[in-house]
């Protein structure tokens, strides 16, 4: 059902649009087209300018990444995703910090590089410090 409307699309409809295309003789022509004339030709038009830009998209320049927006600089750039998960019940000691600054050399971690980047960059990143209460 679908291919037989397509084929009845391409073999009969489109040539009988293509047919009544009011194209002019000349490149010229184009400036003594009506709105109506205009309005008949927009579809094709349409359909070339996205061929086009489908052909072209592969060559054109892609957007840089902007290196100031990225958060992780060089922990696990191999990983799509970063993620670390740590059992409240394995913390050994009563104070742990972890890094939020993605500086750290320990990572997930703290390591105090967090202090060098804010004096660095003037940001006031800090580390998530987990406390473990003692009973
Ligand atoms: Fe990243 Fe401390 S090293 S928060």
């Amino acid at each position: 059902m679908v291919y037989e409307s397509i084929a009845m699309i391409i073999k009969k409809q489109l040539p009988a649009y293509l047919k009544r295309l009011p194209l002019p003789e000349s490149i010229t022509g184009f400036a003594k087209l009506t709105v109506s004339e205009w309005l008949h030709l927009l579809p094709l038009l349409g359909v070339l300018a996205l061929l086009g830009y489908l052909t072209v998209r592969p060559f054109l320049p892609k957007k840089k990444q902007q290196k100031d927006s990225l958060i992780n600089l060089k922990i696990q750039k191999e990983n799509p995703k970063v993620v670390n998960e740590i059992d409240i019940e394995d913390l050994k000691s009563t104070n742990v910090c972890y890094c939020r600054c993605w500086r750290s050399k320990t990572f997930p971690v703290c390591d105090k590089s967090h202090i060098k980047h804010n004096e660095l960059t003037g940001d006031n990143v800090g580390p998530l410090i987990l406390k473990k209460k003692v009973l």
